[in-house]
């Protein structure tokens, strides 16, 4: 769906992005990731042509990305930033409904749309609608940024550091609605970050960039347990490697038949979780439940070692 074919990027001479190729399919969650200027955010601004490449092809929907006016590209991609960028002058309203005012939605249908938004990113949309800007912390200033991006429902997000100035709360209460967004939606999303545990917690893919190059691309359990280089292994971390790893899975993965006392946990929590659990309750069994509540056996502590393989 986006694809990037030998495209590199000049600044006074020097490539900042330098031949890169890189397939975005359609639906997938797509994480850049890379040192500080390493090109993660010239490569996504030139996927809307807020940057214009210099060399190679950039296709959008199986066309060049040229063939397309730049405000119907970015009509169709939404694009959130870490310095959020709001209209300071404009209500929270008027700041979502960017996009859908420019596509000339009747107006109970933004009306509708800005409250239905501002719900789904936890702000009360009667208290956050008629507010501007600088009436808003700055993690409520990032959300209505995400917001505003989803607003017209866009086949493509793209997200720059979007949970940057966050506290780890917000920030990882906010990384989580934007993976649910994601599922309920099945939206191309492409975020930049140089954070590495939000890179795996989000990414179906990861693309690791170094001076403008792809050093890797692959999952999460990919870049980990088979990095291509060193550099590649020293980016993700020797030192709790089996933690990120653990953290990739599910105790549904690994739960057999069985009982056991306790307070049950849920299916769905990561492995990395699970063995805090065992740690902090000094057991080695763990009684699991569904989303419902409902008895489904038993996660063991030596079950999670097996984790050392491919994960099955
Ligand atoms: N408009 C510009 N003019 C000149 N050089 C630029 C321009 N924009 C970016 N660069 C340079 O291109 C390189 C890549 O920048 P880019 O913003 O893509 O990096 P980044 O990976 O997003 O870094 P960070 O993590 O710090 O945001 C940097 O060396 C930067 O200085
Ligand atoms: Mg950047």
């Amino acid at each position: 769906m986006i694809q990037f074919s030998q495209v590199s990027k000049f600044y006074a001479g020097k490539p900042v992005v330098d031949d890169l190729s890189l397939t975005i399919a359609d639906g997938e969650f797509t994480v850049l990731i890379g040192t500080s200027g390493s090109g993660k955010s010239t490569t996504l601004k030139m996927i809307n042509r807020l940057v214009e490449h210099d060399h190679g092809k950039i296709l959008f929907a199986g066309e060049e990305i040229h063939a397309f006016k730049p405000q119907d590209l970015r009509r169709r991609m939404g694009y959130a930033i870490q310095s959020i960028g709001l209209f300071p002058h404009w209500t929270v309203e008027q700041n979502i409904a960017t996009v859908p005012q420019l596509l000339k939605w009747p107006k109970a249908k933004i009306r509708d749309r800005v409250t239905e938004l501002l719900a789904l990113l936890h702000l009360e949309p009667a208290l956050f609608r008629g507010r501007y800007p600088h009436q808003l912390s700055g993690g409520q200033q990032q959300r209505v940024g995400v917001a505003r991006a989803l607003a017209a429902d866009p086949e493509v997000l793209l997200m720059d550091e979007p949970f940057g100035a966050l506290d780890p709360v917000t920030r990882s209460a906010l990384q989580q609605e934007v993976a649910r967004i994601h599922q309920i939606s099945g939206r191309t999303v492409v975020l930049v970050t140089h954070d590495i545990d939000e890179a795996l917690a989000l990414g179906d893919r990861i693309v690791l960039l170094d001076q403008g190059k792809v050093v890797q691309q692959g999952t999460p359990r990919e870049l980990l347990q088979r990095p291509a280089t060193p550099f590649v292994r020293e980016f993700f971390g020797r030192s709790d490697l089996g933690i990120k790893l653990l953290a990739q899975a599910q105790v549904a993965q690994r739960v057999r038949p069985g009982q056991a006392e306790g307070e049950p946990v849920a299916a769905s929590l990561t492995l990395r979780d699970a063995l805090s659990l065992f740690v902090a309750r000094g057991t080695r069994c763990l009684p699991v439940e569904d989303e419902q509540g409902r008895p489904l056996g038993v996660l063991h502590l030596d079950d999670l070692v097996e984790e050392g393989g491919d994960g099955h």
